[in-house]
């Protein structure tokens, strides 16, 4: 008899417990794990999946029977995550190890299966990386317009440092790269680096560095296990932290709290990140000015960009590309009106713009109109 124990703080595990469920079809002890999305719009998509529930399971495999059994301690939980200790175990008659090797395949594959052509996010809890929520479809790269070429400069940037780990190793440079994008909100930055991982076929580890939890010691090692080919994405790093410099008489950690993570924590995880595969970074502020120069400086960040609000450019491919079937000469004309109602303009105010007139290409006008009697509050 040969048997495969696969605990639950095994990257595989989930992987496992889909493929059971798929071959397990005949069994009547099922537990259930929900999922649910809250849209933007508000809607709420809930999704129901059945797992195994612990107990025995038998399954008809590869010409041979194989008892699978789930197994939750009732007295043990697992201390990071405060979920109970779980795993499951394989036994099959023989000694072809073989056939586990072929199992750990196959969910492998199915998993990657479901992935495909999403992105899935990932979450710290405890010391491991967690998926959260539904894998997202991949949102493309073009439906995120930035100014004139900003996009393009930094998928080539990032694109040159995946396929170049050589240039490093050569030159004994630790192979990671940070890039910080900065400005006012809403007006791209998240969005366009979840479109980014997507492009890449990257999924995205999600940190928030406000988390109260977090210690020195914690961060340090969630940036080296993190998923392979995923994007660290530092969103608001302002909000940790507030600069040395403008807080002379404080101490360095003004966010201390509870929080165990020190400034120089933070500098020496990014530091740190050795890892023999591309280790990318993205942090993105609001607030540039109240980010500490030692954050951000080459090393640390090697590439920062400004995303701005909407340039007349910007505005008229948006508006081509929400009314494909306007004539260009509108785009050119909806981006001269919204620039002298509003200088400063969000791509998320112009989305907004759009959802409110989805028909009608023209609705700027009678906008526009209204605020040239009412005043600015017009709209
Ligand atoms: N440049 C852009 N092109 C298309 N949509 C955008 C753009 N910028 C923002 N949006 C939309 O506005 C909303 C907020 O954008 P987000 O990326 O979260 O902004 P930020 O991270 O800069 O605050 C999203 O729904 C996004 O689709
Ligand atoms: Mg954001």
């Amino acid at each position: 008899m040969i048997t495969l124990e696969v605990p639950s703080r095994d990257k595989s595990y989930h992987w496992l417990l889909s493929w059971i469920t798929k071959h397990a079809r005949h069994t009547q002890h099922l537990s259930v794990e929900t999922s649910y999305q809250a849209h933007e719009s508000g809607r709420v998509h809930t999704q129901f999946d059945f797992h195994p529930s612990p107990g025995n399971h038998l399954i008809w495999y590869g010409r041979k029977w194989i008892r699978v059994e789930r197994t939750r301690e009732k007295q043990m939980v697992d201390l990071h995550t405060g979920t109970p200790w779980e795993s499951v175990t394989f036994t099959a008659l023989g000694r072809d190890r073989q056939i586990f090797f072929n199992i750990l395949q196959e969910a492998r594959e199915l998993a990657l299966k479901q992935e495909e052509g999403r992105t899935v996010m990932y979450t710290a809890m405890g010391g491991e990386w967690r998926p959260f929520g539904f894998p997202r479809r991949r949102r493309p790269l073009s439906s995120v317009v930035l100014e004139q070429d900003v996009g393009d400069r930094l998928v080539h940037d990032v694109k040159e440092f995946i396929g170049n780990p050589k240039w490093y190793t050569d030159r004994g440079i630790p192979y990671r790269r940070g890039y910080l994008l900065y400005g006012p909100p809403g007006c791209g930055k998240s969005s366009f680096i979840t479109a980014l991982a997507g492009e890449l076929g990257y999924s995205i580890c999600l940190m928030s560095l406000s988390d109260r939890t977090l210690s020195d010691d914690r961060l340090n090692h969630l940036l080296s296990v993190a998923p392979q080919q995923s994007i660290i994405l530092l969103e608001d790093v302002d909000a940790a932290f507030v600069s040395r410099e403008l807080q002379p008489n404080e101490n360095p950690l003004a966010f201390q709290g509870m929080g165990r993570l020190t400034f120089s924590g933070l500098l020496n995880s990014l530091d740190g990140v050795a890892s023999s595969e591309a280790r990318i970074v993205f942090m993105t502020t609001n607030y540039i000015e109240r980010l500490d120069a030692a954050l951000i400086r080459p090393g640390r960040v090697d590439l920062k960009q400004y995303i701005g609000h909407c340039s007349h450019w910007q505005l008229a491919q948006m508006f081509g590309r929400f009314y494909p079937d306007s004539p260009l000469s509108d785009g050119e004309r909806f981006a001269q009106d919204a620039l002298s109602v509003h200088p400063e303009i969000s791509a998320a105010q112009v989305q907004g713009h759009f959802l409110l007139h989805k028909t009608d290409p023209q609705a700027h006008r009678q906008c526009q109109e209204n605020q040239r009697v009412n005043g600015p509050e017009g709209e």
